[in-house]
C-alpha cells in the first residue's frame, strides 16, 4: 500500500521547542520523533519505496536523516519538495499526482506526521481499501470534548464498510462543536484513504482552480505560483457528497500542544514530565518541564504549568492555556 506523509507544517503551538526550521514532527520527546513513529506505522503495511513524504527544502534533511536512523533509505524521488507551503490540499495533490503518474491508479493512505496512533490501527486502515474505490475515505475518532481545532464528521447510513458521511465541518466554533458531539459526530482524525481516480474527480468538482493548476503543468514552481493556500478539509471534504467514514477505536492523538504532549508522556511520581535538565521541585505536580539549555530548573508550589527553556526563548504558561501559544508566535512575528 502507498502512503503520503505530510511533513511541511511549522507547529507553532509548540514554540519555542519547534521553530519553522525544526518543527514539532521532528522533535524527539521520546525514543522516536512523531515523524519517525508515522514512518514506522506505514512500514508495518508497506515497503519504504511506497512511502512518499511531502515537505520543504529546509526540512528535507530531517526527513531522510530520521528515516536513516530507523535503518531504512527512502528513495530520493519519494521526497517531494514544495517550493512554499500552501496547506494540505496542494501538498496532497503533489503527492497524488506523482504517485498516479509513476504507478497509475492507486489507493493512497494520507497521514499527518504529527500524530500518535496505536500500531494496530494500520490493519483496519489497510483493510478498507475497497471503500476508497468509490468514496473519499476518512477515519473518525470518538470525541471526548468539544475541541475547536478538529473537523467533525456526521455518519449517516451504513455502507458495506463504514458509513456514508452526511456532513463534514472543519474547525467549528465551540457551540457548534458541542452540538456536533450531542448529534453523535466523530472527530476527523486527519488521516484519509484516497484512490487517485476518485480524488482527482472530486478535486475537479470542488476546487477546479487547484485541479487546473496541477493538470496544466508539470513544473511544481509554476503550479505552486498558481494555487491558493487551502486545507483538504475546506477544499474538498466539506464540499463533497461522496465521503465515507470508518471509525477507529484506537488510541489516537494530534499532539497539537504541550498539554496533549504531556498527556502522552511518562510522568514521575508527582505527575511531572521533565526533560533534559537538572530538576528539583518542591510540592509541585503535573507540570511539563523542558530545558535545552543545561540550566537547572526548580519549581516550588507550582502546579499544572508548562516551562520550556531554550537558549533564546523561555515559555511559562498554565497547561490549560497551551492552545494559545500560537498567538504568541504570531505576535512575535508581527514584531519582526
Ligand atoms: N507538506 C506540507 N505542506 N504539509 C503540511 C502543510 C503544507 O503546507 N501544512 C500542514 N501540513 C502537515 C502538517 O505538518 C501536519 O502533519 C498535517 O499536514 C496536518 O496539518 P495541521 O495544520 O496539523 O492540521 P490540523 O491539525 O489543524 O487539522 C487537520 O487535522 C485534524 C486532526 O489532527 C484537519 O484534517 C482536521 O479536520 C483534523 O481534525
Ligand atoms: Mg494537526
Amino acid at each position: 500500500m502507498r502512503f503520503i506523509i505530510l511533513a511541511g507544517g511549522s507547529g507553532t503551538r509548540l514554540w519555542p521547542l519547534s521553530r519553522e526550521q525544526y518543527p514539532k514532527q521532528f522533535l524527539k520527546l521520546g525514543e522516536n520523533s512523531l515523524f519517525q513513529g508515522t514512518v514506522l506505522r506505514c512500514l508495518d503495511v508497506s515497503d519504504i519505496s511506497e512511502i512518499f513524504v511531502v515537505t520543504n527544502e529546509s526540512q528535507k534533511f530531517f526527513v531522510s536523516g530520521q528515516i536513516q536512523e530507523l535503518g531504512y533509505d527512502i528513495p530520493k524521488e519519494n521526497v517531494l519538495i514544495e517550493p512554499e507551503g500552501r496547506n494540505t490540499l496542494p501538498a496532497i495533490c503533489f503527492g497524488m499526482k506523482e504517485i498516479d503518474s509513476r504507478f497509475g491508479r492507486s489507493t493512497v493512505g494520507i497521514f499527518s506526521s504529527d500524530h500518535v496512533l496505536d500500531k494496530s490501527a494500520m490493519k483496519t486502515i489497510a483493510d478498507v481499501k475497497a471503500l476508497s474505490s468509490s468514496h473519499l475515505v476518512t477515519f473518525g475518532i470518538a470525541p471526548t470534548f468539544p475541541h475547536i481545532g478538529y473537523g467533525y464528521i456526521k455518519p449517516a447510513e451504513s455502507l458495506d464498510i463504514g458509513h456514508r458521511v452526511s456532513e463534514f465541518r472543519e474547525k467549528p466554533d465551540i457551540e457548534s462543536a458541542k452540538k456536533y458531539i450531542e448529534e453523535g459526530c466523530l472527530w476527523n482524525s486527519g488521516m484519509f484513504l484516497f484512490d487517485t481516480g476518485v480524488f482527482f474527480k472530486e478535486l475537479k468538482m470542488h476546487s477546479p482552480d487547484i485541479f487546473n493548476a496541477f493538470e496544466g503543468s508539470d513544473e511544481i514552481s509554476s503550479i505552486y505560483n498558481a494555487v491558493t493556500s487551502i486545507s483538504v478539509d475546506y477544499g474538498i471534504m466539506e464540499k463533497s457528497n461522496n465521503v465515507a467514514v470508518v471509525k477507529l477505536n484506537y488510541n489516537w492523538s494530534d499532539l497539537g500542544n504541550f498539554s496533549a504532549i504531556y498527556d502522552e508522556l511518562e510522568k514521575d511520581s508527582k505527575g511531572n514530565v521533565v526533560y533534559a535538565c537538572d530538576h528539583v521541585s518542591l510540592n509541585s505536580r503535573n507540570n511539563f518541564v523542558h530545558s535545552k539549555t543545561g540550566k537547572a530548573v526548580s519549581l516550588i508550589d507550582v502546579n499544572a504549568m508548562v516551562v520550556v527553556d531554550t537558549p533564546d526563548a523561555l515559555l511559562v504558561c498554565p497547561k490549560g492555556s497551551s492552545q494559545k501559544v500560537k498567538d504568541i508566535v504570531s505576535e512575535l512575528k508581527d514584531k519582526d
